[in-house]
């Protein structure tokens, strides 16, 4: 589990609700008075830089100020907790803040963590397994939640139209979702075509969770979201230019990934490189010249439940 935790985090690349759906899940906590132990811990700025950025146009374009009624849900929060923390560094009194995931993603490192420790303390920062796809597993918040914000979780789900239908069902009538996901990126469609093509699949080395290619048709998902019932604030698409400089620093990058997922025998290792090499050219269109140039696309939808 630490290694897929470890691995989401480096991609980027029950309770039972009681009282009026109205009140805050932890309405009945006690607030949270931010604890002089609660210091930012040292942590990696550039992870923790684009949760900021998220969180940072929620309180822009869709006018976030006070969330400290508010039931709030990261969904996909991952191993480090990125958005969770980005959240709570913004709003350090929140109703509820519920981290979910579908794998148990919450370590000792995070639980003790001096930032989040006296909100895990108080219980207005919960950890709950629950999978976007599956909605037996959401039942219990549906029509709760006043804001969720994903980032880079819809990328690991096929049927987003449907996740994206759970979490409407989840907010409350006037709820935001704020939805950030990679669309495109040749790295991850490389890793998904060779970790599941007959000659490599058989060396997969544990339990992995794919990048799912989007619809790539302009404003796809934002007819989605309003076909939903959601009313879209926002759907922007930013296009990153990246490169490899040639073959060789191309085959680095490949081989560091895979050995995440793959344990390819040393005999069929040549066989690997070059397959890999030929594959992403193929999915880059690459001329045949030059550096490997391709693009990395997010998608940012900010949205309102009428
Ligand atoms: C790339 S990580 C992103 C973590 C964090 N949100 C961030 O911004 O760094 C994706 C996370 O989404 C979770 N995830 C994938 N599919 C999911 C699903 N169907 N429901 C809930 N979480 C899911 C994964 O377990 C993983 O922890």
């Amino acid at each position: 589990m630490y290694v897929l935790t470890l691995f989401f985090s480096l991609v980027d690349f029950r309770f039972s609700p009681s009282g009026p759906a109205s009140e805050s899940i932890c309405h009945t906590l006690p607030k949270f008075q931010k604890s002089e132990m609660a210091q930012a811990m040292a942590l990696n700025e550039r992870l923790l830089e684009p949760a900021r950025e998220l969180i940072a146009r929620c309180i822009t374009e869709l006018n976030w100020e006070d969330l400290s009624e508010d039931t709030v849900m990261d969904i996909g929060c991952g191993g480090f907790f990125l958005c969770t923390r980005a959240l709570l560094e913004k709003f350090p009194r929140m109703g509820c803040l519920l981290a979910v995931d579908k794998f148990r993603t919450i370590s000792n490192e995070i639980k003790e963590d001096e930032f989040f420790a006296e909100y895990f303390r108080n219980n207005s920062l919960q950890f709950h397994l629950a999978d976007i796809t599956d909605s037996s597993s959401l039942e219990f918040y549906r029509g709760l939640i006043h804001k969720i914000v994903s980032r880079n979780m819809l990328q690991h789900v096929t049927d987003k139209e449907m996740a994206f239908q759970h979490m409407y069902d989840l907010l409350r009538p006037g709820g935001h979702a704020a939805v950030l996901f990679c669309i495109e990126n040749p790295v991850e469609t490389w890793r998904l075509i060779i970790s599941t093509s007959t000659n490599w699949e058989q060396y997969r080395r544990n339990e992995i969770i794919l990048f799912y290619a989007a619809n790539l048709e302009d404003g796809y998902y934002e007819n989605v979201l309003e076909d939903i019932g959601f009313r879209v604030v926002r759907c922007e698409r930013s296009d990153v230019q990246h490169q490899f400089e040639n073959d060789q620093t191309l085959l680095t990058k490949l081989l560091s990934l895979a050995t995440i997922f793959l344990k390819i025998p040393e005999d069929k290792m040549t066989q690997f490189k070059e397959e890999s090499v030929k594959l992403f050219k193929e999915l880059i269109g690459y001329s045949g010249s030059g550096p490997l140039r391709y693009e990395i696309s997010d998608l940012l939808l900010l949205a309102i439940k009428p």
